[in-house]
């Protein structure tokens, strides 16, 4: 099969992924082989192939917002049937016998593998995964290059405001307005909680507005109305915790969602920080994306694509970096 291979992490202008003809891989006893069609780039992938997070498998496939059809499936594996829509999102397995594991919180499990950085992911023809951690898609009507992302700024977005744990009528700060703070945006308004957004480019703070934010603008230049009783931080900016913190009424929570950020300094502890709760969104779990898949047709979805085909991968990944994109989400076609 051909598949982006990343041996050594570099800059990902040096364009260090190669496209390469390699051995395709069949489903183990408990696993199924998925055919993808779409695979969604994510800025946890340029933090993996650039080296803010170690390189845990090399040679590795990237690649975390997959969805394809099943093509083969293991001899233990009945879950799925050749042909079921079926998708992989960043979690890829887990222990299952853990404190963690065993009470609901896999997110935290010593085994969490992750998908395109502990095993092979979706740039790629084909990908095998437990047959217990593939997604059914099945009963999703939406066009596979727009589930894609919602594979992880989808899943991801409803694990940040769940942490954020608002009630109707409360107060929910977005800084930074990319993918995930959009679907954090849409499930807020679904449960009647206003949003606030605060980002710096001109395009996110229309597109916040037209999508129905209280107040968008750039914080550090004007000031957020009010006082918020939760917020949540995409962009990997530590500069940002102490000013969003001061924004944050008493009992406020802070949902921190990168995997990667830099240094966090706080000044005025007393002021800024005591009474308040910083959370970090700590990988994911399959309830996460169950509950998540399950209120998707009561929220009006968007999802802005750009679509590319499957020999511009590195192209697509120097325009996400950069902030690029014509479109919010970043889709690779792999396969008809
Ligand atoms: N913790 C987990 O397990 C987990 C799982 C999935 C994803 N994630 C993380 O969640 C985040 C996903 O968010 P996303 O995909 O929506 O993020 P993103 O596209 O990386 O960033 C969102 C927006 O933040 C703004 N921004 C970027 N750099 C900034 C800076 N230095 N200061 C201020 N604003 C900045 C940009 O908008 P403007 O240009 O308008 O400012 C950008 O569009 C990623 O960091 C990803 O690594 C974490
Ligand atoms: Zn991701
Ligand atoms: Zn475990």
């Amino acid at each position: 099969m051909r598949a982006w291979v990343l041996e050594n992490q570099a800059p990902i202008e040096d364009r260090a992924l190669k496209l390469l003809d390699i051995h395709t891989p069949h489903p183990k006893k408990n696993e199924v082989r998925i055919k993808v069609l779409n695979c969604g780039i994510c800025r946890t992938d340029i933090h993996i192939a650039e080296g803010d997070l170690p390189l845990r498998k090399s040679p590795i496939i990237l690649g975390h917002e997959v969805v394809g059809i099943v093509d083969e499936v293991g001899e233990n594996a009945h879950r799925f049937h050749v042909g079921d829509k079926a998708g992989a999102y960043w979690l890829y397995s887990t222990c299952g016998k853990c404190k963690y594991c065993l009470s609901q919180r896999e997110n935290y499990c010593p085994s969490f593998m992750a998908t395109g950085w502990d095993e092979n992911g979706g740039f790629a023809e084909y990908m095998t995964i437990g047959e217990a951690y593939a997604l059914p898609l099945n009963a999703i009507q939406m066009p596979t290059a727009s589930l894609a992302p919602l594979m992880c700024p989808g899943i991801a977005g409803y694990a940040a405001l769940k942490l954020a744990n608002l009630k109707k009528g409360e107060r929910l700060g977005l800084f930074g307005f990319g993918p995930t703070a959009y679907i954090a945006l849409k499930i807020a308004q679904y449960l009647r909680v206003e949003t606030y957004v605060s980002t710096r480019s001109n395009k996110n703070i229309d597109r916040a507005k037209r999508e129905g934010a209280e107040w968008a603008a750039d914080a550090s230049k004007e000031e957020i109305p009010c006082r918020l009783d939760a917020a949540i931080l995409f962009p990997p900016a530590g500069n940002l915790v102490e000013p969003i913190l001061r924004q944050l009424e008493k009992g406020g929570t802070l949902v921190l969602a990168p995997v990667s950020a830099s240094p966090i300094h706080i000044e005025n502890y007393s002021k800024n920080l005591w009474g308040r709760t910083i959370k970090t969104l700590y990988h994911l779990t399959r309830s996460n994306a169950l509950e998540f898949l399950g209120m998707l047709d009561r929220l009006s979805l968007e999802m802005e694509t750009c679509l590319f085909p499957f020999e511009a991968l590195p192209d697509a990944l120097i325009l996400a970096k950069h902030g690029k994109l014509e479109y919010p989400n970043a889709v690779i076609k792999i396969s008809d």
